[in-house]
């Protein structure tokens, strides 16, 4: 295809990119429905970036796992004996089936197929009747290892061997958020699912807060101000904005015993997303996020958790709120996920233009501006 025809989803995305934000537009409509697009941004976003695999918090025993796919590849990501988290293949060495599936807990990786198996830290340990190949020699049988990091208790994995350290790449995002102690923060509960939309969609819809009064009218709505929104502009690896939160609702505010927080913080609710596909709404009292995976143009898959600040944890009444908090993030949820696939409908309609965007989308401004970035 030629790069300069208007009908390249990358030469019509960077159009749109380079647009000064006093004329932004959303994305054009290729870019969440070509094939061709969608492979490019596995290749050049999802197998290079930090993709988020969930807490680390839910990764606790020695041996307990989670089976991912990265970009494509099967991936583990597991706690070792030692107690640090360890990302590898997830691929057999003898003819290439895949090990662990789900999350669970394993004292060795078994393989179902022949029934190899592997200690966590990837070595060969057993291999069934295979002293008759002269060629079979364990030691060159382990298990590919993965670059994996835990940072503020998310665990990050990239297949990239030159992805910066995500310590030093999110610094910004980290000391902007420092208040809130996130990384003592404890994950309650955790789902996986598929949507009918593209991934970008369900990126976008997170980080504005433009769509609440409206698309959330029946449930969080009312009790978000987002007059009182700050969309600071966005930074290379990530972009964030706050809202001020009722005090009625209680578990979005700080509890009395969090001394951590102070003055305006006690009430702020941030919107971070960590690119290219962390969500994470953090409150003085619960955080839940959405870390997205693209199956093809049209279907995302969503790990969908939360859980409460450590003083809620410790407070009899915390995971009680809670419960009833986690009723509310479902019914959100399916709000959101209404509106986002009436959005990739439209999308994929004939008739359909991609229209411009309120300075409240500012995050959206930013979003095409780095996946252009990334695509080009
Ligand atoms: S494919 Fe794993 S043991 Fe054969
Ligand atoms: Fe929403």
């Amino acid at each position: 295809m030629n790069i300069h025809s208007p009908l390249d989803p990358v030469a019509e995305l960077q159009a749109t990119a380079a647009l000064p934000f006093g004329e932004a537009r959303a994305m054009p409509k290729s870019v969440y429905t070509s094939p061709a697009f969608a492979e490019r941004e596995i290749e050049r976003i999802f197998r290079r970036e930090w993709i988020c695999v969930g807490r680390a918090s839910s990764l606790k025993e020695p041996g307990d796992y989670i089976a991912t796919e990265i970009g494509g590849e099967p991936v583990m990501v597991l706690r070792d004996r030692d107690g640090t988290l360890r990302a590898q293949s997830n691929v057999c060495r003898h003819r290439m089936s895949v090990l662990l599936e789900g999350r669970g807990n394993v004292s060795r990786i078994t393989c179902p197929y022949h029934g190899w198996t592997y200690n966590l830290d990837g070595r060969l340990r057993g291999a069934p009747y295979m002293e008759g190949n002269a060629a079979f020699d364990r030691k060159d049988l382990c298990l590919p290892q993965v670059r994996c990091a835990d940072w503020l208790g998310w665990i990050l994995v990239t297949l990239s061997e030159d992805a910066p350290d995500p310590h030093a790449h999110l610094a910004e995002a980290a000391a902007e958020i420092a208040p809130y102690g996130m990384e003592r923060y404890h994950e309650e509960f955790r789902e996986d699912f598929v949507w009918n939309t593209n991934w970008k969609v369900l990126a976008e819809n997170f980080m504005e807060s433009y769509h609440l009064p409206v698309c959330h009218a029946g449930t969080i709505g009312g009790l978000s101000d987002i007059e009182d929104s700050v969309f600071p502009e966005g930074r290379p690896a990530y972009n964030i904005h706050s809202i001020m939160k009722d005090p009625s609702f209680t578990l979005s505010v700080a509890h009395p015993s969090n001394t951590r927080l102070e003055g305006d913080w006690r009430l702020k609710t941030v919107l971070l997303t960590v690119y290219p596909s962390l969500m994470i709404t953090l409150t003085p009292g619960y955080f839940w996020y959405l870390a997205l995976q693209p199956v093809d143009p049209g279907h995302v898959r969503v790990r969908f958790g939360g859980g409460l600040a450590p003083e809620f944890v410790d407070d009899p009444e915390g995971p009680v709120h809670f419960q009833a908090l986690k009723q509310l993030l479902a019914e959100v949820n399916v709000e959101d996920k209404g509106c986002t696939e009436r959005v990739y409908r439209g999308i994929c309609a004939g008739m359909s233009t991609p229209g411009p965007l309120s300075p409240m989308e500012r995050p959206l401004y930013d979003f095409t501006r780095y996946i252009a970035g990334k695509v080009a």
